[in-house]
């Protein structure tokens, strides 16, 4: 997997899920500050970036309504979502990737501590360091994110968040990756990504366009990762999003 190609899956992902702005990329640089403060080897900051940039592939397979429902889904509903790690992981082996950092954070980062998060009900250890570690991220983001019903919450909302974490280090998250986290927003270090990439405007006006080459790069990558005789209607409607959206450019 190289950057190309998962930048051109994370943002068509990102076209899909028009509810989370820019969460993909806000994660994708809290991965880097989280990889540089634990001063995490190269080899594997590439896979653990790589991972966030993938880690929600598989909501290409989650209906759009059900995607931008901002709660109450039905336990129908709920389980669908719930998929998605192992439609994303699955994909990705289709793909033929095997850096395991990239397939653990897209697999595991639901999972909790606790054995109550999803899809395997992983416990403590077992669940792979990179998904224990991004998993603290994604919360942090979900709880900071824009959302078309909720504006970014700014510093107070931070403060609030890492409260949460820190309330369920142990339970849900690896208490170190928490700890490091808070590291970071204590010394500021999370501020720029906060401020800058949680415009309310990402929400309702994509911020960025495709080029034909990353939106055909996506297209292959999309037609070749779906199970063999796959409805590809769902594909070819987010392909031809992304294509209006570079016709308008
Ligand atoms: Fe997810």
């Amino acid at each position: 997997m190289n950057f190309k190609l998962a930048n051109a899956l994370g943002r068509i992902v990102e076209l899909k899920d028009r509810s989370t702005g820019a969460h993909t990329w806000r994660v994708t640089m809290y991965a880097q500050a989280m990889a540089e403060a634990d001063r995490m080897p190269i080899s594997e900051i590439m896979g653990f970036m790589l991972g966030a940039v993938l880690h929600d592939l598989g909501k290409i397979d989650v209906p759009g309504d059900i995607l931008s429902k901002p709660a109450g889904l039905t336990p129908d509903e709920y389980r669908t979502m719930q998929c998605h790690p192992i439609n994303g992981w699955a994909r990705l082996r289709r793909l033929d990737v095997e850096d395991p950092f990239i397939l653990n954070v897209v697999r595991s980062h639901h999972e909790r501590m606790d054995g109550s998060g999803y899809p395997d009900g992983l416990h403590g250890k077992d669940i792979p360091i990179e998904a224990r570690w991004f998993a603290v991220i994604d919360a942090f983001d979900a709880m900071t994110g824009q959302r078309p019903y909720r504006q970014g919450t700014g510093k107070d909302g931070a403060a609030r968040a890492i409260a949460d974490l820190e309330a369920h280090a142990g339970t849900w998250y690896e208490p170190r990756a928490v700890e490091v986290f808070k590291g970071l927003h204590d010394a500021g270090r999370l501020d720029s990504i906060l401020d800058h990439l949680n415009d309310p405007d990402g929400l309702s006006t994509p911020n960025f366009t495709l080029s034909e080459e990353v939106i055909d790069m996506a297209r292959d990558a999309l037609l070749k990762s779906s199970l063999e005789n796959a409805d590809h209607q769902n594909i070819e409607a987010i392909i031809e999003l992304a294509q209006q959206n570079e016709a308008k450019s």
